[in-house]
């Protein structure tokens, strides 16, 4: 198989949100500190009719009913996710309820977990195996589901939810250049969750920062090494026309992008013009440590980058900074900006992704964009997922309103016996909801 990727693309996100502002003033935080300070507008969350399974099982089957897919024709279906619901019973068999009406159960795959990274293993896991002698001629879908969700306090203006779906085959508008993974893995406490009675992380919110940092630095040296290995030249930012992040708040997203030219700053890269250099050499020095802890390196690279930053990364960041960090989606629904700002332009360009998970695990790796064949277009990618409309119709809930949703939430989590209130009046007609869970923990839902 050749050009093997991403034939089409499917975002969905709940309809209730709350604006950073508001929740900014509510928390009594200081003026601008969600909105400047981490680069956030919005923050989408699931209210307690949805969760990661109805926002799945809608993603999936809005995504076969657009593109007018048969059932049949998956032949492997690998789902994402690090929000906990069963220990054992994976999201990938409750999806499977779309699959088995049509008779089709022979389907490979079951669920990755760690942090937000195990999106990208089941999209790996999906191109190798179009990739692969074991491939049967059918597609690969991939679901990334999270709800983001933080006790209150620093981290909670950092949550989020969405699921994306992504249908893997041969000859994709976006193909994977697989030969130019770099990785980097490594066993920290920055972001975990080791109290199973509760959704909410344990996060050291310093420490995951540097961690996510060090792992740019790790991943964009690895991937610089493959590509110069196979393509006989240096790599540098120039190179790439996009890069992408895992955007747990746009602030870091631009700490990383300036991260990545102060590396072409030490590979004296072609990206670095004399100006750049002038303004960097006095950072030349700098033992790695320091260089994560610099004020000054950050202020200095951040102005290097300013430009590049504005051609190259903003226009991937319109869905993290309205519907925020959706952990295994979050590097997802960036992308899916990009198609959204871009769709036929892409054409002939490259795009890098960086994915990150605590704990820690992540991957830099790149894709090339062809215009492809309808349906399985740029253009018809950007018009199917309908990412404007899907914007303007949300409703803002008041902070109070949102504090709310959360504390049933914490009581309903792990639960049994309950049925909600299935008001399903804000969702969209074919959106799949929570009706209840019964004594035996069994969820059911219903579809609008
Ligand atoms: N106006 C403008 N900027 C402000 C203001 C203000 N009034 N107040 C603060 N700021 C700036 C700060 O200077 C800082 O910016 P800087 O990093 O450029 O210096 C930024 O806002 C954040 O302020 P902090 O005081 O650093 O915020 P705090 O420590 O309270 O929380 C944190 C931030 C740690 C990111 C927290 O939200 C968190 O723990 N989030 C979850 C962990 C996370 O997302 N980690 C990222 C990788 S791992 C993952 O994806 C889960």
């Amino acid at each position: 198989a050749k050009n093997v990727g991403i034939l089409a693309l499917d975002i969905y996100f709940p309809p209730t949100c709350v604006l950073q502002e508001a929740l900014e003033a509510h928390d009594g935080a200081s003026k601008g500190k969600y909105t400047i300070g981490l680069g956030q507008d919005c923050m989408g969350f699931c209210t307690e009719v949805e969760d990661v399974i109805s926002m799945s099982l809608t993603v999936v089957s809005s995504l076969l009913e657009k593109y007018g897919i048969d059932p049949k024709q998956i032949g492997r279906l690998e789902v994402g996710s690090e929000t906990v619901i069963d220990k054992s019973k994976s999201i990938k068999t409750f999806l499977m309820q779309l699959f088995e009406t049509s008779g089709n159960t022979d389907i490979e795959g079951v669920d990755s977990t760690n942090a937000c990274y195990g999106g990208t293993a089941a999209l790996f896991n999906c191109v190798n195996w179009v990739e692969s002698n074991s491939w049967d001629g059918r597609y690969g879908l991939v679901v990334c589901t999270d709800s983001a969700v933080y006790a209150e306090g620093p981290a909670r203006p950092t949550g989020g939810a969405a699921a994306i779906a992504m249908l893997i085959g041969p000859d994709a508008p976006i193909a994977f250049e697989s030969k130019y993974r770099g990785s980097h893995m490594a066993h920290a406490y920055d972001f975990y969750k080791p109290n199973l009675a509760s959704e909410y992380p344990v996060v050291d919110g310093k420490l995951s920062q540097t961690c996510y940092l060090m792992a740019v630095d790790a991943c964009y040296k690895h991937f610089c090494q493959k590509y110069e290995k196979f393509e006989g030249k240096q790599f540098s930012v120039a190179d790439a026309d996009y890069f992408v992040f895992h955007s747990p708040y746009n602030k870091l997203v631009q700490k990383s992008f300036a991260r990545l030219l102060f590396n072409d700053f030490l590979r004296n890269a072609s990206s670095i013009d004399e100006a750049s250099k002038e303004k960097l050499a006095p950072f030349a020095n700098l033992s790695g440590d320091e260089s994560y802890q610099s004020r000054d390196l950050e202020k200095a690279s951040q102005q290097v980058a300013k430009p590049l930053y504005d051609a190259k990364v903003q226009p991937t960041t319109l869905i993290p900074k309205q519907v925020g960090n959706t952990y295994t989606a979050s590097l997802y629904t960036a992308f899916a900006s990009l198609l959204h700002n871009k769709n036929s332009s892409l054409g002939g360009q490259r795009a890098v992704l960086f994915s990150y998970g605590s704990g820690l695990t992540s991957t830099l790796f790149s894709v090339k964009f062809n215009d492809g064949n309808h349906p399985f277009s740029l253009s018809n990618i950007s018009v199917a997922m309908s990412i404007d409309n899907r914007l303007k119709s949300r409703l803002e809930f008041a902070p109070e309103k949102f504090v709310e949703t959360m504390h049933l939430m914490e009581k309903r989590y792990g639960g049994k016996d309950f049925e909600t209130s299935k008001d399903c009046s804000l969702l969209a007609p074919g959106t799949y909801y929570l009706t209840g869970v019964d004594s035996m923990y069994r969820r059911f839902y219903s579809k609008k």
